[in-house]
């Protein structure tokens, strides 16, 4: 009996303990349909499967946190509507602070398509809708809580505007501010700068430096370039190739994922889960090291299972990964 108080003791003060992570981002409805191969510009072919679920970047990270066990809170706009609600219910569920939200009566929540072939492979269309409203003042209106967060994470989905005024109030509050570039829109360099972590795929790194990122040396010079760009420290994510660092402009390591069981089936939001575990762990105090081979096994669970959001692990599931995957530091 003294045992389990003790431990309900303990629980409860590391949940107090738990700094605040806040996401700016977006909420939008995924229609995903599973085929062998995706369809061509022009063609039509016959699917599998299809799923509905909740999705949109910011709205996957703050669940990717929230289920491996930290404080979250997000900031989006949606939709009253079917679409929205199904939003509210997530947050509700995932115990993700929904409080920020902003709900407009006449406006809707936005939608995906997303195709998936039979490697997990997928592309996507995005029509973030209300999202579309959330304006740069709107983020003024919510600054207490930034003030009060720890970490910000926002990214592009959202109007680029308001995402640099996200990155601005954080660093007026001293926030670690990670920006997670996706989808890649032209930007200028100002915001590189407002990011203690910018966390590109191979695909936005290409974008972003001009170097096609085809393996971890190209992510290396891709990681230097943006550096040079006026980021501060970034993290490139490969997909099967894992993710590399480069700390204040030099060169880090290379991450190869964990060995985990069952074959990848969807890679939908495994770049969310990823940004949304390696921010809890950055915000936990561990090191950038640390924190992407965390955010590396919590996005290799999450390809294993359909969904984008609800394919994020939770943390107990975390923990006995990095148990069975002791030697799970294929640093190289
Ligand atoms: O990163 C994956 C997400 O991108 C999907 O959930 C989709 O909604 C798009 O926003």
């Amino acid at each position: 009996m003294l045992l389990v108080l003790i431990m309900m003791f303990n629980k409860n003060l590391e949940e107090k303990m738990e700094k605040k992570i806040i996401v700016v981002g977006v909420f939008v409805v995924d229609i995903s349909v599973y085929s062998k191969n995706l369809p061509l510009p022009g063609q039509t072919i016959i699917g599998q499967n299809y799923i509905i679920g909740p999705g949109g970047k910011g709205s996957n990270q703050a669940v990717a946190i929230a289920r491996a066990g930290g404080k979250v809170s997000l900031i989006a706009r949606v939709g009253d509507d079917d679409f929205g609600k199904l939003g509210l219910r997530l947050y509700d569920e995932e115990g993700v602070n929904r409080k920020l939200l902003i709900v407009d009566k006449d406006e809707r929540t936005g939608c995906a398509t997303i195709s998936i072939d039979e490697n997990g492979m997928n592309s996507i269309l995005v029509v973030p809708s209300s999202a579309n409203g959330l304006t740069p003042e709107m983020i003024v209106n919510k600054k207490s809580s930034i003030k009060s967060s720890k970490t910000l994470i926002t990214g592009f989905e959202i109007p680029l505007e308001t995402a640099i005024q996200s990155l601005k109030i954080g660093r007026e509050y001293n926030c670690l501010n990670i920006l997670n570039p996706a989808p890649y829109v032209d930007v200028n360099k100002e915001i590189w700068s407002l990011a203690d972590y910018v966390t590109p795929n191979e695909h936005e790194a290409f974008e972003i430096t001009g170097i096609k990122v085809k393996n971890p040396e190209d992510a290396f010079e891709a990681g230097i370039k943006l550096c040079e760009m006026g980021s501060e420290n970034v993290v490139i994510t490969l997909g099967s190739l894992g993710a590399v660092t480069i700390l204040n402009g030099k060169r880090g390591k290379h991450f190869l994922p964990p060995k985990v069981p069952g074959n990848v089936i969807d890679t939908v939001g495994a770049g969310d889960v990823f940004n949304g575990a390696f921010s809890l762990s950055i915000t936990r105090g561990k090191s950038i090291e640390e924190s992407v081979q965390f955010a590396n096994l919590a996005s290799s669970i999450s390809v294993r299972r359909k969904g984008a959001a609800l394919s994020s692990p939770i943390a107990l599931e975390i923990e006995q990964n990095q148990t069975e995957n002791l030697d799970w530091f294929y640093e190289i």
